[in-house]
């Protein structure tokens, strides 16, 4: 299969972005998510695919609940700072209104589109990021929105990468390998 064909098909279903936050252990965190979607509907599931490169995965790992912000299509700044930085070198909410929500999770008040989910499963198909299964706890739409779409987003360079993992994995194959 080629990969450019998926591309494609990706990049033509155009996404709507949203912002993911959790918390653990007085850890901050969050990023700009293109992979999400409802994955049932009686009962409500959501599903959302964190890098297992982000700093916002090692800390979702230790959350019960995840803030999903729906990104409207004027919050590209906003897209830009959770997308191009990681929580490893800053802490991307200083400065920002935020209030503590279901779970102590982290919600943006100026994102006012959003859902709550508490932590289900989690499951690592043995790709590069890991599905996190949500039950919708709280939910808010105080208007219509047009989404900010993946088109409007290419132009961020991601703040890691989704090839940075160890290689090799484990640091015996390493000391193995010289
Ligand atoms: C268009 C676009 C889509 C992205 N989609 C995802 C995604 O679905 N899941 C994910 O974990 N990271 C995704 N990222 C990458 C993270 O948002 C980015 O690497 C971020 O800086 C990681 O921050 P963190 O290390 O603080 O978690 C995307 C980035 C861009 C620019």
């Amino acid at each position: 299969m080629a990969d450019d064909e998926l591309s494609v098909l990706v990049k033509s279903a155009n996404s709507a972005m949203i912002l993911v936050t959790a918390a653990s252990d007085g850890e901050r965190a969050g990023c700009l998510v293109g992979f999400h979607a409802q994955s049932s509907i009686t009962p409500p599931r959501y599903c959302v695919w964190l890098s297992k490169a982000n700093h916002t995965y090692r800390v979702a790992l230790r959350s019960t609940h995840f803030g999903l912000h729906f990104l409207a299509a004027d919050d590209h700044a906003t897209a830009e700072a959770f997308g191009s930085v990681s929580g490893d070198d800053t802490d991307k909410f200083a400065g920002r209104s935020v209030l503590a929500g279901p779970g102590g999770v982290p919600l943006l008040t100026d994102l006012p589109n959003r859902l709550v989910g508490r932590r289900l499963c989690a499951l690592d198909d043995g790709g590069d990021h890991v599905c996190f299964t949500l039950e919708p706890v709280a939910a808010s739409a105080p208007e219509p929105f047009t989404p900010l779409r993946l088109s409007q987003a290419l132009d961020i360079a991601p703040g890691h990468d989704n090839t940075e993992r160890p290689a090799p994995p484990t640091e015996r194959a390493g000391r193995a390998a010289g």
